[in-house]
């Protein structure tokens, strides 16, 4: 099993609704640790940066929009296979697809407005980690 490192965010949706403190716990519960984390409301720059790869889809003015909505809580999730534990424990893009028991099931409205977002691999978790968190900001477990 490898120790892996992910990145997640809570949604402007999820952070309105109070459900940080829920979702927190579905992190922990499942095994993975938080070892970075802290809450930004995102700059239209900023979300357009961290969504580039999908600039020329349809919905990405309507994503952006929404990410600048309200704050969002940003954080480093670790642990074994971390990478594909999160997005096992986020469920489908579509909540109307996501199986029961996942956080796009119990706490997303749309797939527009869905919750959490989740790195799909480790290479672009490493991205992602890099583009909110400087070095000093991320703190592994000594204990
Ligand atoms: P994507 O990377 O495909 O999904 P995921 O968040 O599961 O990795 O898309 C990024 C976000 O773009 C998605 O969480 C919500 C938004 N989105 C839409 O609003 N409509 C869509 O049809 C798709 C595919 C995504
Ligand atoms: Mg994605």
């Amino acid at each position: 099993m490898a120790i892996e490192r992910t990145f997640s965010i809570i949604k402007p949706d999820a952070v309105a609704k109070n459900h940080i403190g829920a979702i927190y716990n579905r992190f922990e519960s499942a095994g993975l640790k938080i070892i970075a984390s802290k809450m930004v409301h995102l700059s239209k720059e900023q979300a357009e940066g961290f969504y580039a790869e999908h600039s020329a889809r349809p919905f990405f003015g309507a994503l952006v929009s929404f990410m600048t909505s309200g704050p969002v809580m940003v954080q480093v999730l670790e642990g074994e296979n971390a990478v594909l534990a999160n997005r096992e424990i986020m469920g489908a893009t579509n909540p109307a697809e996501a199986a029961r028991g996942t956080l796009r099931a119990d706490y997303a409205a749309s797939i527009d407005e869905n919750a959490v977002h989740g790195s799909d691999a480790v290479e672009s978790a490493a991205r992602e980690i890099a583009y909110f968190f400087s070095a000093e900001e991320v703190c592994p477990r000594t204990r």
